[in-house]
C-alpha cells in the first residue's frame, strides 16, 4: 500500500503541470516513510488514509529541502541534497511548492486531520527557530533541547498517528501518545548515530552535529561528566571542523563515561512505553515498528 502513497505523491506532482518540479521531485529521495507506514497501519487504505499519507510526506519532504539549506548541508540520505545540485533558492522554492500542494489537498480529506496537521507544521517551524538559535552557543539546557526535538520531529509523527486514529475512529489520544513517543525517540536515536556511526551508513557526514552547534543530549551528558579541563576542551570544539584527533577524543570521553548507553536507555524507556500502549490495544505491528525502530542503524 505504500505504492499507493507514492502513486498519489506523483499524481499531485503531474497536477502542477511543471516539468521542472517534476524533474526534482525525482531528485528527491524517498527515505523509510515511516510516517506513512504509521498511518497505514492504524488506518488501512482508504482514499482518504492515503490523501492522508501522501500529504504527510510532502510536508516532510518540504521540511528537509528547507533543512538542509538552514543546515547547509550537502548530502541527504547518500545523495547531493536539492540545495547543492540545483541552489537555495530552488530548494527553498520547491518546498513551498510542495508544502502548498500538500495543504491545497489536506483540505480535500476532512477539517479535523487538516486542524491537526497543520498544527504540527507550526510546531515543526517553530522547533527548527528553536534548533537554529539553540546552537548559536554551547548549553546544557536539557528541557529546552527535549522541547525543540518534540517540536521538530515528534510533532508531525503524532500528528501522523492521531490522523490516522481520526480517520478510522480509533482512540487518538492513544495515538498520539505513540507517535509522539516514537517520534521523540527517533530523534534521540539520529542524534546518537551521528556520534556513532560512519557516514557511508548514514548517508550524511558523521560526527556533524556538533561542528553544526547541535548540542544534542549526548553531548549535553559528556559535558555534565566532565572534568573542568576537559569540559573546556569539548566547548573549545563546539561549532568547529574537528580534525581526526579531536573526533577521536569525542567518541573516547562519550565511551569513558557510557554516555552513549545513557542516551539511548532514554529512547529505549520511550520506545518501551509505546510498545507497552500498543500491545495493550492489540496492535502487534505498531509495536514492531516502534522496536525496529530502536534498532536501526541509520
Ligand atoms: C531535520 O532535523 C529537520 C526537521 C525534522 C524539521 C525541519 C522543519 C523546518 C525546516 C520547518 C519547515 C516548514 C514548512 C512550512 C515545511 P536535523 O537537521 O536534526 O536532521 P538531519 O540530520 O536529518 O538534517
Ligand atoms: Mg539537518
Amino acid at each position: 500500500m505504500i505504492n499507493a502513497v507514492e502513486r498519489k505523491i506523483e499524481q499531485y506532482i503531474v497536477d502542477l503541470d511543471d516539468s521542472y518540479v517534476k524533474r526534482l521531485y525525482r531528485k528527491i529521495p524517498k527515505g523509510k516513510r515511516l510516517r506513512t507506514k504509521l498511518i497505514l497501519k492504524i488506518a488501512g487504505s482508504s482514499l482518504k488514509v492515503i490523501k492522508t499519507a501522501a500529504t504527510v510526506e510532502m510536508i516532510h519532504a518540504a521540511s528537509l529541502l528547507h533543512d538542509d539549506v538552514i543546515d547547509d548541508a550537502y548530502q541527504r540520505r547518500g545523495k547531493a541534497s536539492v540545495n547543492a545540485s540545483d541552489g537555495n533558492k530552488t530548494a527553498i522554492m520547491m518546498g513551498d511548492i510542495l508544502y502548498s500542494k500538500a495543504f491545497f489537498e489536506l483540505n480535500t480529506i476532512s477539517p479535523e486531520v487538516a486542524k491537526v496537521i497543520s498544527n504540527a507544521v507550526v510546531q515543526l517551524s517553530l522547533g527548527e527557530l528553536a534548533d537554529v538559535e539553540l546552537s548559536r552557543k554551547f548549553h546544557t539546557n536539557r528541557d529546552a533541547y527535549l522541547k525543540m526535538l518534540y517540536q521538530k520531529t515528534a510533532s508531525l509523527m503524532e500528528a501522523s498517528a492521531e490522523s490516522a486514529a481520526i480517520l478510522v475512529g480509533k482512540n487518538r489520544q492513544a495515538y498520539k501518545q505513540y507517535g509522539r513517543n516514537l517520534g521523540l525517540a527517533f530523534q534521540m536515536i539520529d542524534d546518537i548515530l551521528d556520534i556513532t556511526q560512519e557516514s557511508k551508513t548514514l548517508g550524511k557526514p558523521a560526527l556533524h552535529d556538533f561542528e553544526e552547534g547541535k548540542v544534542t543530549l549526548p553531548y549535553i551528558y559528556l559535558f555534565e561528566s566532565l572534568a573542568q579541563e576537559d569540559r573546556e576542551f569539548l566547548l573549545s570544539l563546539h561549532r568547529k571542523r574537528l580534525s581526526q584527533d579531536e573526533a577521536e577524543w569525542i567518541k573516547s570521553a562519550m565511551k569513558k563515561y557510557n554516555i552513549i548507553e545513557k542516551a539511548y536507555s532514554e529512547a529505549k524507556e520511550l520506545v518501551d512505553k509505546a510498545i507497552e500502549l500498543m500491545d495493550s490495544l492489540g496492535e502487534k505491528d505498531l509495536s514492531n515498528i516502534a522496536k525496529a525502530m530502536i534498532e536501526r542503524e541509520f
